[in-house]
């Protein structure tokens, strides 16, 4: 992407939360089998992290909203040490907030996502909005530990929160005509600098927007996250709703979505907008197809081997997601649809 890739040299330590400490959480709240009692907790309190690890559905709230409920399907949670929370949220790309590893966070704070809601349209039968706060407060919210891996060769692992994608486009009715899934962000340049200056916003042509084949959409891997670590999106990571697809470079995760549009012809996606040779529209994390200007061969995955660290390591076929999405693309030459 056309970004300066930070060092790890740049990580400041308190950005840095130990793993130790991550699990550390886990441990004591399965050992005081907080479930349900966590509801009395104050408003404020960091309820739904401290409920990670436990095996049933557990009613949990989250800052004073009413609960939420989320399981856990053990098909997804492969044995990944999650990468540290505070990394996750600091180094982030949401180029509406600038283009700077430490700007989203810098930010995105102000950015008001409640009342927030979706619009879902196109070839649909039955085209809604969505009130998303009221909606996720009726959804069976699961936490998915997924390699999330960017273009840019960096990588992460991350506890998400949230519902397959395929259940709120199956709710809509799609028409037999719906052959793929358009995503928008907010387009609001009053509360995002990146849209109010081409400068600032990485000379991008905002709203930011994506897409998915109908079938990698239905996919049960895809999914609006909602949250992470067990909280509440923050804002600097996608807030109040995003995509995750897991197989996919980040750049398909589009962040603070207002719109899902269902659609007969392959959508538009801002990368692929900008420099086509350079992004795909498939994007499919793939070590043999090189970007033209760096490797995808290996990754450097972020907040590893120590505290200050990153680590390199070989980058999976699909993300690691092989087994699971492959038969999507059979025939397909992964080079010329890159
Ligand atoms: N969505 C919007 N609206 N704007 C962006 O700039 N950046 C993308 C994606 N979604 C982006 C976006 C890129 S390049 C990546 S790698 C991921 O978000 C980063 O997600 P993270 O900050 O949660 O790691």
């Amino acid at each position: 992407m056309l970004i300066r890739v930070r060092k790890k040299s740049e990580l400041k330590e308190h950005q840095v939360t130990p793993e130790a400490i991550y699990k550390q959480r886990r441990r004591i709240v399965q050992g005081l089998g907080l479930g349900a009692a966590a509801l009395s907790l104050p408003a404020g309190a960091n309820v739904l992290s401290n409920l990670l690890g436990k095996d049933e559905p557990a009613a949990v709230s989250d800052f004073g909203r009413k609960p939420l409920v989320f399981s856990q399907p053990d098909a997804y949670q492969p044995a990944l040490t999650p990468t540290a929370e505070q990394v996750a949220t600091s180094y982030n790309n949401f180029f509406e907030f600038g283009t700077d590893k430490s700007d989203p966070v810098r930010f995105a704070q102000g950015l008001k996502t409640e009342p927030w809601t979706i619009e879902i349209d196109g070839e649909v039968e039955k085209p809604q909005t969505i009130d998303v706060w009221a909606w996720m407060e009726k959804q069976q919210l699961e936490e998915r530990i997924y390699r999330h891996r960017c273009v840019e060769a960096w990588s992460m692992v991350i506890p998400w929160l949230g519902v397959p994608l395929a259940s709120i486009i199956k709710a809509a009715n799609p028409t037999s005509k719906a052959k793929y899934v358009a995503f928008e962000t907010l387009y609001d340049p009053e509360q995002m600098r990146g849209q109010a200056s081409r400068y600032v916003g990485g000379g991008i042509d905002y709203p930011y927007v994506e897409g998915l084949r109908m079938d990698e959409a239905m996919h049960p891997l895809s999914m609006l996250v909602v949250g992470m670590y067990g909280k509440t999106l923050p804002n600097q990571n996608g807030a109040p709703v995003r995509l995750v697809v897991p197989w996919k470079y980040g750049f398909k995760g589009i962040k603070s979505i207002v719109r899902i549009s269902l659609t007969e012809h392959e959508p538009p996606s801002t990368w692929n907008k900008l420099a086509s040779y350079e992004y795909g529209f498939y994007a499919n994390v793939n070590p043999n197809v090189d970007h033209p200007r760096w490797s995808q061969a290996s990754e450097r995955a972020i907040g590893a081997g120590g505290l200050f660290g990153s680590e390199r390591k070989p980058t999976l076929m699909f993300n690691g997601y092989e087994e699971e999405v492959a038969s999507l693309y059979a025939g397909m030459d992964l080079r010329k649809f890159y």
